[in-house]
Parts: structure tokens; C-alpha cells; sequence
């Protein structure tokens, strides 16, 4: 049985064989391989994406899903279950258990009590493995590759989950440079920059995004986390610190790609959307057939 919980946990081989599968499924669809097959998507915070992404994938291939949008308030949760007991009953249900919960390791308590595989739809300010399995097949598909490349990665490190997943699923490829850019603020924890150079990352820290989204293959902006910030003065010192519009596009190189997890709240100007190097609706669309992937390995 395979949990998704950590990206540190997928290994490269293993990430290469789900962006070569999602191509397959892209070219000759599976419509009845998980027929019979149940998904339990139990979500404790606010998605669109990341649920409706799974949704679809599990219609693709022919299972169906049974769904807690808001299982904060309407699962038992709000009476005072505990995530393993909601687990060990989602258990009889379901044969795989999709989950986003607020609190960081939530999955992982959950995967040690789960019978059946336990995917991570993003834990606290932790990890979200399968936005980052995204993040890379779009760097796949648009740039040819994953080594070698150069990474601006933007806005609120410190609490942005996409971040840290994405940068665990970087550290598997070869050569790969990673400038960080944040202001003071909001920068990834000191350790946790160690712990990705330990990992083999090359990676700078600036303020300054002018001056490096010239220079680069891909920049990977990020929203500042609203929901985060217990005091909203503070979060309101961070609003708009490093809005992406035209003009600074403009100064991107020709073939750069510029992605986001989304979703956006100011961060990209929407006339960038009509630009080439705008590739975040790409992830969306690619986000199925890696989701697709994703159940086919580990629900079939
Ligand atoms: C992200 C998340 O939930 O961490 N959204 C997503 O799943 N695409 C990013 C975010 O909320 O900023």
C-alpha cells in the first residue's frame, strides 16, 4: 500500500513513471480502470482546484467519489472526533482517502492508522506532494526538462506549502538553482533552507524580484497565505509586495515559464494571462492527468 504524504518520500524514478503515464492517459483513456473503485475526499480547508481536480480524475478512470467539501463543520470532527477515528471509519468506505486538513502532519497521523492509501491534499503550512507532482510534469511538458533548470520561487515562503513540497520535488533532479524571494518576513526558515542545500539545491535569497525574473527558466509566484497570519495588520504589511503585471513580464526571457498553484488573489496582473509565458491555466489542465496518474498507481 502507497501513501502520497511527503514529496521527499517520491523518489525520481517514481515521479518519471507518473509523468510518463499521465501522457498515456492524455493519448488513450482509461474509462473503466477503476471501475468499482471509491474515493473518499475529505477536505478541512477551502479548495477548488486540488478536489475538483480529484473528482474529475476519478470519473476519468471510472470510480466514483463520496465528498466532504467543508468537513470541518460537517463531518464529526465538529462534534470532537479525532482524525484517526474519522480515518479508521472513512476505512470501511473508501478504498483510497484523499484529505486536506489544516494542521501540519495531519496525513501522516492519518496514514498510521489508514487500511487503505492516504493521499495529502495539503497539510497546514507543511506539504501539498501532489501540486508539486503537477508543478513538475508542467516544467516537464513546457521546458523539456527538470535538470539543469533555474527557479525564481515568489512571495510567502514561510507559511506557502506549494513552496516546500515543490522545493523537496526540485531536490530529486540534477543542477538545479533556486533563487528564494520574499521579503524579510516571510522568508523559508533558516533550517529549512539547509536542510534543501543539504539535499542538493543551489540556493540564493533575495528581496529583489526585479532583478532576478530576467535571468531565469521559470518563476513560480505564490500568494501571500491570508488565512496564516493571526493578526491581519500584519498580513495587510505584505499585500501587493510583489505583483507580477506586463512590464515585468516583459523582462522575462522569450520561452520562460511563469507558474503559480493558485489561486490568485492580486499577485499576477490578469492581462499577464494572455502572455506565453503564462502557463498556470496549463497546470490546472495538467493537474488532472497527473491526479489521474496518481490513482491509477495507487488504487489499481
Ligand atoms: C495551494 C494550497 O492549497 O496550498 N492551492 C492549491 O492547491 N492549488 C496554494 C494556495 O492556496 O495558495
Amino acid at each position: 500500500m502507497r501513501h502520497i504524504i511527503h514529496s521527499k518520500d517520491i523518489t525520481r524514478q517514481e515521479m518519471e513513471a507518473l509523468f510518463t503515464d499521465a501522457n498515456k492517459l492524455e493519448k488513450n483513456p482509461m474509462p473503466n480502470l477503476l471501475q468499482g473503485k471509491i474515493l473518499a475526499s475529505l477536505f478541512f480547508e477551502p479548495s477548488t482546484r486540488t478536489r475538483f481536480s480529484f473528482e474529475c480524475a476519478i470519473y476519468r478512470l471510472g470510480g466514483s467519489i463520496i465528498t466532504a467539501e467543508n468537513a470541518k463543520e460537517f463531518s464529526s470532527a465538529a462534534k470532537g472526533e479525532s482524525i484517526e477515528d474519522t480515518i479508521s471509519t472513512m476505512c470501511a468506505y473508501a478504498d483510497a482517502i484523499v484529505m486536506r486538513h489544516y494542521q501540519e502532519g495531519a496525513a501522516s497521523s492519518a496514514a498510521k492508522v489508514s487500511t487503505v492509501p492516504i493521499i495529502n491534499a495539503g497539510d497546514g503550512i507543511s506539504q501539498h506532494p501532489t501540486q508539486t507532482l503537477l508543478d513538475l510534469y508542467t516544467i516537464k511538458r513546457e521546458h523539456n526538462q527538470i535538470d539543469g533548470i533555474s527557479i525564481v520561487i515568489v512571495g510567502d515562503l514561510r507559511n506557502g506549502r506549494t513552496v516546500k513540497s515543490l522545493l523537496w520535488g526540485l531536490s530529486k533532479f540534477n543542477d538545479v538553482s533556486v533563487t528564494l524571494v520574499s521579503p524579510e518576513g516571510l522568508r523559508l526558515p533558516k533550517e529549512a533552507v539547509n536542510e534543501f542545500i543539504g539535499a542538493g539545491l543551489e540556493i540564493k535569497e533575495t528581496d529583489d524580484l526585479i532583478g532576478t525574473i530576467g535571468d531565469t527558466d521559470i518563476v513560480y509566484q505564490t500568494r501571500i497565505q491570508k488565512e496564516r497570519f493571526p493578526d491581519m495588520a500584519e498580513y495587510e504589511k505584505y499585500v501587493g509586495c510583489y505583483r507580477i503585471d506586463v512590464a515585468l513580464v516583459s523582462k522575462m526571457r522569450k520561452n520562460a515559464l511563469l507558474l503559480h498553484p493558485l489561486p490568485r488573489v492580486d499577485e499576477i496582473a490578469p492581462e499577464v494571462d494572455e502572455l506565453p509565458q503564462a502557463a498556470y491555466f496549463k497546470q490546472v489542465k495538467y493537474g488532472v492527468l497527473v491526479r489521474m496518474a496518481v490513482l491509477k498507481w495507487i488504487m489499481s
